[in-house]
């Protein structure tokens, strides 16, 4: 049977459970009683110490019910049948999972309401059907019917269906890369890591697997919810029944969190602090990035190198792929095509580069003792099984292939002490790509479903577990091995980890990409809503292969509209297929590249900002590249009209709007509309004239807007992230309400900040009679910045003279292009600066 015969065998008989199931509800537990069946093992030792003020625990027809509240926003429902689910997590970080608030009951018949500050519970006692409701009564979410109809085979993997009320404007968003629109809604979605090469605008699965949505509806409230279950699972937004969301898994618990708003962007912290936040990056990673599979030697890939340097484009990184090792063996390095990667390494540290190499996790399977990963391995015995014992072998790149069971500590540790050689040699970035897995020449494309995994994890019991269950969680296993590894090897170096697949929270281990996409106007369209989709399922370093991975050769045209439009996404990487001509951006020509190089380098005056949201990010879980509604939910109130008009467009931080054509190829003029009033254009200065712009496209113009009271700190320009600035930061101010910015800093690469060496300096700006003032506050932390003061800078001032004074001493100003330059000291101790035009 291929895994989606059985996938349709299991729906049927979901089907059928649920039909079995309704009539079999039980009379009310008298008083939200202990049910007879609910039996606390040493499973759920963890939730049966909680106090019971913490913990409502129902049963009714051979289901127990389960709601703690791990904060006041934050709701966790847990099902069994009969017996609770082991209470454990590769997602949800411990102090979330162990946290939890008292909950306020009240009961009137067999309706029971539980209450926290935020949120409120309604629970039928006969059905255990539930409703979720904001503290003031509102539903966010409603159980259709029972809600829940639990498979019939022994052990409670039979899988499940949870049936929820679809109001007719709620909308959702989230669940990773997914292809298709932005808004989830009227769409059907499998989770199953797939390698989907050259996967189109309707494939799926793709390659992670991320089982949380944030809802909203057209008054802009919204809520998030996480099902934490790592099996094949399905999310289906009313596509087979319009007034229905169906979440239905093919095992595995019934566990999920209902993540309170009711702003938007409250929801992505809220599922920020269940699953963490993505290390600050080293700065580097924010850089233009060079990749393909490809480069076959190490002169070719000096050359690339060698040309950025010499055609002055602005670039941190290369990458290598599969084509620098011995025989595709990962751990290796093929001598006769890469004779020296140490000096390689060396030569693009002076160079200013970083290399990140491929390191895929299949293991070929070399059993002569003459490759010594292999041989160390099945020695520790770190290789996943076959229910028989023996290792499951499968075929990848480099033919017959093992794998380490990376559920096991012992295996992450062997992993990820293989890296030594390479992190010795000064490379500290990673590709794990091919970690659904990926296994070639079989229908299902992965491994069998009962390959066997070991558990050794904190929280869950010690226990052999099926690749069904394990499959959708081996990607992010496979990150965390490599990024601990790295930590240990060298500890104060920030790693860098690049996946295809992954699962909820394996943000706290990786940057991702979308794979492999094609060289098409489509795919690029279809980049914004997967990476504003992943930003929104707690994955903030994101990007596309630039340029498209698979597919015929993009168009001169299309290449510079992607690299302008990479530019302003997180992860900016150009790379491309083994079988297509060059993408690098020198090809097609000076026009093109000169085009392709100016966007490269505004990325790098802009890396102050950039690096400052990453920070954030850090912090808070808010992504770097946003959909316009999480700044302006009201956007989120016409839907049918593409949300206002922004379903195309996307925010780089809270100030930048991107706005692409919603048709690339099309040659006439678009009309952009915008949230609000006030906006600038970011290339001109210009300031917009009430909310709409007509835009003749141009090749060489990608349409960005700041937005009003937004303080832009920018830095001179530079070829590499390790060269140190030298001048003032600058500061572009476009006035408008609550206009303020901030900067942070560090130095970039080592972990020196959680030690207190970084800095945050903040800055505002307001009318002041007849003055602009903008105020520079008190800089914090120690870390020095480079700078030699500011250069504060009013786009759209116009021609007429100004007058700049700090602390009542005059400033020299310039004006140029009606952009006003006033040049100030460095101020740590802040300062306020005020303009008005001369007398
Ligand atoms: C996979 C990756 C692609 C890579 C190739 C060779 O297709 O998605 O990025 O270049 O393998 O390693």
């Amino acid at each position: 049977m291929t895994t989606l015969s059985i996938h349709r065998a299991f729906r049927r008989a979901l089907c059928l459970a649920s039909l079995l199931l309704a009539p079999l509800a039980l009379p009310a537990q008298a008083g939200g009683a202990q049910p007879a069946h609910a039996r606390p093992d040493a499973r759920t030792a963890a939730q049966a110490a909680l106090p019971a003020a913490d913990r409502v625990l129902l049963g009714a027809g051979g289901v127990t019910l389960e709601l703690t509240a791990p904060r006041a926003d934050v709701l966790r429902v847990r099902l069994g049948h009969p017996d609770l689910p082991e209470d454990a997590s590769w997602a949800v970080v411990p102090q979330a999972r162990t946290a939890h608030v008292p909950l306020v009951r009240s009961q009137q018949g067999t309706r029971l309401t539980v209450r926290t500050a935020a949120l409120q519970a309604v629970i039928d006692t006969r059905t255990l059907a539930i409703d979720i409701l904001d503290a003031s009564g509102v539903p966010l979410l409603q159980d259709a019917g029972a809600g829940h109809a639990f498979g019939s085979a022994a052990g409670g993997n039979a899988g499940f269906v949870l049936t929820k009320q679809l109001p007719e404007d709620e909308h959702f968003f989230g669940l990773g890369d997914k292809a298709g629109p932005l808004d989830r809604r009227g769409q059907s979605y499998v989770l199953w890591n797939t390698d989907a090469f050259g996967y189109g605008t309707a494939s799926d699965p793709l390659y992670k697997s991320i089982p949380f949505f944030l809802a909203a509806n057209e008054q802009g409230r919204a809520f998030g919810l996480f099902l934490d279950n790592t099996w094949r699972t399905n999310f289906d937004f009313g596509r087979r029944d319009a007034s229905r969301l169906e979440i239905s898994a093919a095992g595995g618990p019934v566990d999920y969190y209902v993540i309170a708003g009711p702003e938007p962007k409250a929801v992505v912290e809220g599922y920020a602090w269940l699953t963490g936040t993505p290390p600050l990056a080293p700065l580097w990673t924010l850089g233009f990035q060079q990749s393909h599979w490809g480069y076959k030697s190490q002169a070719q890939a000096q050359g690339v190198v060698d040309r950025l340097r010499s055609d002055r484009i602005p670039a941190d990184v290369l990458f290598l792929d599969i084509d620098y090792l011995d025989r595709y063996r990962v751990f290796t390095v093929g001598k006769p095509q890469f004779p020296d990667l140490p000096g390689f390494v060396k030569r693009l540290a002076e160079q200013k580069m970083h290399l990140v190499l491929i390191t895929d996790l299949h293991v070929p399977h070399v059993t002569d003792g003459s490759y010594a990963p292999y041989t160390s391995g099945h020695e520790a015995g770190i290789f996943l099984r076959n229910p028989d014992g023996s290792e499951y072998v499968g075929k990848v790149w480099p033919g017959d292939c093992v794998f380490p069971d990376f559920s096991r500590p012992a295996a992450r540790d062997w992993w990820g002490g293989q890296y030594r050689f390479l992190t010795d040699m000064g490379v500290h970035g990673f590709w794990n790509d091919m970690n659904e897995p990926a296994i070639f020449e079989v229908k299902s494309k992965t491994m069998p479903l009962d390959t066997v995994h070991r558990i050794e994890e904190p929280g869950f019991r010690p226990r052999n577990a099926s690749h069904a269950e394990m499959h959708n969680v081996f990607g992010m296993l496979n990150t965390r091995a490599t990024y601990e590894g790295q930590l240990k090897l060298a500890p104060d170096v920030r790693p860098f980890v690049l996946t295809r697949a992954s699962y909820a929270g394996g943000q706290r281990y990786a940057a991702t990409w979308t794979g492999d996409n094609s060289s098409s106007w489509e795919h690029l369209r279809l980049s914004v809503s997967q990476l504003v989709n992943l930003g929104l399922s707690g994955f903030a370093y994101v990007g596309d292969d630039v340029g498209g991975f698979a597919g015929s050769d993009p168009s001169a045209d299309l290449l510079t509209r992607w690299i302008e439009v990479g530019a302003f996404n997180p992860f900016f990487r150009d790379h491309y297929g083994d079988t297509k001509p060059p993408q690098e951006v020198w090809v097609d020509g000076p026009t093109h590249e000169a085009v392709r190089r100016r966007y490269i380098e505004e990325r790098y005056r802009l890396l102050p900002y950039l690096y400052s949201l990453a920070e954030e990010n850090s912090r808070t879980g808010l992504p770097l590249m946003r959909p316009v509604f999480l700044e302006f939910p009201a956007v989120l109130a016409k839907p049918n009209d593409s949300f206002s008009g922004t379903e195309s467009q996307f925010m780089l931080g809270a100030s930048l709007l991107v706005a692409p054509p919603p048709v690339w190829e099309s040659p006439e003029a678009y009309t952009i509309r915008l949230p609000g009033e006030g906006w600038t254009d970011y290339w001109t200065g210009q300031r917009v004239e009430g909310r709409q712009v007509v835009e003749k496209p141009e090749l060489e113009r990608l349409p960005v807007f700041v937005r009003p009271g937004s303080i832009l700190p920018k830095q001179p320009l530079l070829q590499s992230t390790q060269q140190l600035p030298v001048g003032p930061l600058v500061l572009e101010v476009y006035p408008g309400a609550d206009c303020h910015g901030s900067v942070y800093l560090d130095d970039g690469t080592s972990f020196a900040y959680q030690r207190g060496e970084s800095m945050r300096q903040a800055f505002s700006c307001s009318q002041q009679g007849d003055a602009l003032a903008v105020d520079v506050h008190e800089r914090t932390g120690a870390y020095q910045p480079w700078w030699s003061g500011f250069e504060i800078v009013l786009r759209g001032w116009g021609n007429g003279a100004a007058e700049a004074t700090l602390a009542g001493e005059s400033l020299a100003t310039r004006i140029e292009a009606g952009t006003l330059h006033v040049s100030v000291p460095d101020l740590p101790k802040g300062g306020q600066l005020l303009v008005r035009a001369a007398p």
